[in-house]
């Protein structure tokens, strides 16, 4: 047991699926890893990073699997639509294990179902592909994100660029917006959850 979990990144990993949670664990999955990562790790909430925008945000997650079978989420971003076309994202996280790890699969992201290998993108990458091609999909005309000066770079480089800069939870954040024509609309193809999760999910899948 031991043996592999340090090192099934590496031994027997089928495919990560970028895509929103299908069931109720994967969705209490989802906000572990948020509480993990920016209450936790970068302490920037208490308890809870939990707030108005999850009411109506679409929550999207990086599951590996293996043998064929979901295992963990490894990644979580959030989309939501703050006034009509104009979207933003947010809480982009990916496990820290799962850090500039490259060389997966992954089933369905882009266009036409392709299964494409994403050789040279990161969990990072897929999750912000996913995210904003979805919302292209929903009918954005802008979208934009807060973004950790740290991770800049890493935008850039996935066609975004700066508008302007802002202090939130007490640290430096750029306000950067995405090229959405890098992000061909693209719907998700999934198992809803239950109509009666708090979020109508179902209106998304293709
Ligand atoms: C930002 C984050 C989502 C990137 O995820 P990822 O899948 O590792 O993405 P990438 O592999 O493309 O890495 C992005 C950058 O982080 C660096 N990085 C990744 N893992 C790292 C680690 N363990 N230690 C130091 N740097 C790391 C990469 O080298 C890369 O740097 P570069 O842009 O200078 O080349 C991830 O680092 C994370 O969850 N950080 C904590 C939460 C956070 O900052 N969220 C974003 C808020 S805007």
């Amino acid at each position: 047991m031991i043996y592999f979990e340090t090192s099934k990144k590496e031994k027997g990993l089928d495919f990560i699926d970028i895509n929103i949670p299908s069931n109720q664990n994967q969705l209490e999955a989802y906000y572990k890893t948020r509480r993990d990562i920016f209450c936790l790790e970068q302490k920037l909430f208490k308890e809870s990073d939990f707030d108005e925008y999850d009411h109506k945000a679409i929550p999207i997650i990086a599951v590996n699997h293996y043998l064929g079978a979901p295992d963990e989420v490894v990644g979580v971003v959030r989309i939501y639509e703050e006034v009509k076309g104009e979207w933003y994202g947010g809480r982009l996280g990916v496990d820290k294990s799962y850090r500039a790890f490259s060389k997966f699969i992954c089933p369905n992201l882009f266009k036409e179902r392709d299964v494409s290998a994403l050789y040279q993108m990161s969990i990072a990458a897929g999750l912000i592909y996913r995210a904003v091609s979805l919302a292209n999909y929903l009918g954005c005309q802008k979208f934009s994100a807060h973004v950790q000066e740290q991770n800049v770079k890493l935008f850039k480089r996935l066609h975004w660029n700066v508008i302007g800069e802002l202090e939130q939870q007490g640290i430096k954040h750029f306000l950067m917006e995405a090229e959405l024509d890098a992000y061909p609309a693209t719907p998700i193809y999934t198992t809803p959850l239950p109509a009666n999760n708090t979020l109508s999910l179902l209106d998304h899948v293709a």
